[in-house]
């Protein structure tokens, strides 16, 4: 009775700061505290607990869902999947939604895997895949619905693919809708789990599916599985983004445990043939970026997501009671040269506080972030070596640009701390930098190249130059808070 009644009020005070819907689930905080001293102020992250993939990215009743594959026990493991669940009007002031599904049907007992979203006739339907663990790997496709974007329903008649013959690696649905047919991407490895590949289905009603053909497939130099493919259309061609796993590492490239990247080709949807028209590109060069999944929204953006950690890291977050975050939500456009470019939602400027810099700098500018977050933009000479650190006393971060080699080096310092890529700048140099707490988005020119990392400062954060170079304009912004804080 006491214990109820403490609950309610806590309840209560959430309420009535954040607004309904703040911490509808109580117990998630019950006996857990995290330490806030990594958690992020304007990144979607569990109030405790572990995430990893985006799922079910979409925009409903005039707002943007982000659900997310959720361990509530424990921060220290994946465990086994439920669906955590927040949402948006600009997407970046996230409220907590109670967990949107458990691992509580027979066919979805080892984990409610990842999947999407499709909105029909006023409701949100979610395709997911079911996974069994005992006696052997299952996984199968199930459908979930909700109509007031809060509780969602599983459908009776899961799982509605079973895809037996492909078996025990099939999984992560990607839905759209063309005409008056639903397609289906799923991320598949045959040849007894030994190359990775997509296949395509499609429906009339979302419960009953066919299988049309194998989309694109690794010829063995692309990894053992792709998880979470997503297919979409973008100035007239078609992009198929998928998450390769099994990748060797070649030089400055494939250096994570698994990869992020993309085919741009056509596609015909008579024939249902994807022709790819380029080489596999990486979406982004840092240490953190994986299991994407975009959607298009009311203004016709095709906005991207990615979990901004990697598997089999022993980040100090972890022990904090929280583990993982998603990225800036970014919109992605189309090169001339089909590259894709991602560029954070201009939503963000609207996050821009006091700006603690602004004008010229050189090797003696120091400035502290405020509370570690902030967002940098700098310009400097095109043909010059350009230095920025974040001086984070043994977390430092160096980036810089190699004028002599056309490359960006971003150095998190530590074991395996270095991503280097590729990068020629036209006109001038341009970064520009978003710091918070324990990450960094790095996005170059017009986000031609991009890095993801987490990092992690104990103390303050300052930003400075390298000593003999300069920019020729330098702004930092401090950055408003938009999540809700942690348990
Ligand atoms: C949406 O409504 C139409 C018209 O009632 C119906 O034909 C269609 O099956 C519905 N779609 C779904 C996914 O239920
Ligand atoms: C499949 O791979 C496993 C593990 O590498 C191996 O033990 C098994 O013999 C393989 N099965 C077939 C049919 O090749
Ligand atoms: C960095 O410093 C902090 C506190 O000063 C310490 O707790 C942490 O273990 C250090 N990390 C590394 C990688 O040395």
């Amino acid at each position: 009775m006491f214990q109820i009644i403490l609950l309610s009020v806590s309840q209560f005070v959430s309420n009535l700061f954040y607004g309904d819907g703040y911490y509808p689930e109580v117990y998630w905080c019950s006996g857990t505290s995290v330490n806030d001293r990594f958690y992020p102020t304007y990144h979607l992250a569990p109030p405790q607990g572990w995430m990893n993939d985006p799922n079910g990215f979409c925009i409903f009743q005039n707002e943007y869902h982000l659900f997310y594959q959720y361990n509530p026990k424990t921060s220290l493991e994946p465990g086994i999947a439920h669906w955590g669940h927040a949402k948006s009007t600009d997407l970046f002031n996230w409220k907590h939604l109670d967990i949107a599904m458990y691992p509580d049907q027979e066919y979805d007992i080892g984990g409610v895997f990842s999947g999407s979203a499709i909105i029909e006739n006023n409701t949100m339907y979610l395709l997911y895949t079911g996974n069994v663990k005992e006696p052997t790997q299952i996984e199968r496709q199930a459908l979930a619905s909700s109509t007031d974007g809060v509780n969602v329903v599983k459908y009776a008649g899961n799982p509605v693919l079973m895809g037996e013959e492909h078996q025990p690696n099939i999984r992560d649905p990607k839905v759209w809708k063309n005409g008056d047919t639903y397609y289906m991407v799923l991320g598949n490895s045959y040849n007894n789990n030994t190359v990775g590949r997509v296949l395509l289905y499609t429906s009339k009603d979302l419960t009953c599916w066919k299988e049309e053909c194998v989309l694109d497939g690794s010829d063995g130099t692309l990894g053992y599985m792709w998880e979470c493919p997503d297919f979409f259309e973008l100035n007239g061609m078609y992009v198929l983004l998928f998450s390769p796993q099994g990748i060797e590492p070649q030089g400055d490239n494939y250096r994570n445990l698994y990869q992020v990247g993309y085919f741009v080709g056509t596609f015909d949807y008579t024939t249902l043939k994807f022709t790819r028209l380029t080489e596999f590109v990486e979406l982004d060069r840092g240490n953190d970026f994986y299991a994407t999944q975009t959607m298009l929204d009311k203004m016709g953006r095709r906005i991207v997501v990615a979990w901004q950690d990697m598997w089999e890291q022993d980040y100090p977050e972890r022990k904090d009671g929280f583990t993982g975050q998603m990225t800036i939500p970014r919109e992605l456009t189309l090169s001339d040269d089909w590259k894709l470019l991602q560029w954070p939602v201009k939503e963000i400027e609207n996050l821009r506080g006091e700006v603690l810099y602004s004008g010229k700098a050189g090797g003696d500018t120091c400035v502290e972030l405020t509370e570690k977050t902030g967002e940098i933009v700098v310009k400097a000479p095109v043909l010059k070596d350009f230095k920025l650190i974040l001086d984070a006393g043994n977390a430092t971060v160096t980036i810089s640009y190699d004028y002599s080699k056309g490359k960006v080096t971003v150095d998190r310092g530590g074991n395996d701390g270095v991503r280097r890529a590729d990068w020629r700048p036209k006109g001038k140099l341009e970064m520009r930098l978003f710091v918070d707490r324990s990450s960094i988005e790095l996005f170059c020119g017009k986000g031609e190249l991009t890095f993801s990392t987490r990092y992690f400062p104990y103390d303050k954060v300052n930003v400075k130059l390298g000593n003999d170079c300069g920019a020729d304009e330098m702004t930092v912004y401090s950055m408003k808070k938009t999540v809700p804080p942690p348990c």
